[in-house]
């Protein structure tokens, strides 16, 4: 029988070997952000782990974007910041995206490194089509890696695991999964908010700190549930679309 895991945060993937799938989530903002490029046409995202590798990787790839955030805020000379209405199609279609962001790159990278594959990037805002592509893809173990807050929890990453968690049962063929006692937790967060997800963010205390940057749309948006039917997946360094082969 399949297990379903929820890390809490990606310290916890230290000394695990995750093989079998993983979703990693930071709905604030940086796998929202990714799940809306690709929806806008960008064509592969890089994620690094620092500012400076996020330059090294550029100078290897002349003509792409370098994007991400430090306290919620653009990078100094960086063509995009983290905020979902930055990745238009304008903006990112048929580009190579580098990226690196507070938390949320971070994990990506630290999940692909425990063996998990593939590494579907998760939000609120593609859940039911991710839920759908990991059963598609014959309901391996799964691995819910919540990017949290320089490794403390994150309400609003917990409740979309446990969002996740719960559309994969409600989708999924009769096979009963096994759940970790945090994704029994996550699905009991979630529920206790009714449905209201905009209510989650607003109550993170990520979600206050970027409503007192200027960022109160992004909240709103970032709570759009199921609004994109999009799954970017992480393999082989870069994020790309999902297609059943991974
Ligand atoms: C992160 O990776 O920590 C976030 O995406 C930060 C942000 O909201 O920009």
């Amino acid at each position: 029988m399949p297990k379903i895991a929820v890390l809490e945060t990606p310290d916890l993937i230290q000394d695990r070997d995750l093989r079998g799938s993983a979703a990693v989530i930071d709905v604030l903002r940086a796998t929202s952000s990714i799940t809306q490029a690709f929806s806008s046409g960008c064509k592969r995202l890089i994620p690094a782990r620092t500012e400076e590798e996020a330059r090294s990787i550029l100078r290897e790839n002349p003509g792409a974007l370098i994007s991400g955030e430090r306290r919620g805020l653009k990078i100094e000379g960086f063509d995009l910041g983290n905020s979902p209405f930055e990745y238009s199609p304008e903006n990112v279609r048929g580009k190579t995206v580098i990226m690196t962001t507070s938390n949320g790159t971070k994990a990506i990278i630290g999940a692909a490194r425990a063996r998990a594959s593939p590494v579907f990037i998760c939000s609120f805002l593609n859940l039911q089509a991710v839920a759908r592509a990991y059963l598609a893809g014959g309901s391996k173990d799964l691995a819910v890696v919540c990017s949290g807050s320089h490794d403390e929890s994150s309400l609003e990453d917990f409740a979309c695991a446990g969002a996740l968690v719960s559309a994969i049962l409600s989708l999924g063929p009769p096979t009963e999964f096994v759940l970790d006692d945090p994704a029994k937790e996550a699905v009991a967060s979630f529920k206790s908010y009714e449905g209201n997800v905009l209510a989650i963010l607003e109550e993170s205390p990520h979600g206050r700190y970027l409503k007192t940057i200027g960022f109160q749309k992004d909240l709103a948006y970032c709570a759009k549930v199921s609004f994109l039917d999009v799954v970017p997946v992480f393999s082989d360094g870069a994020v790309c679309h999902f297609t059943s082969r991974i």
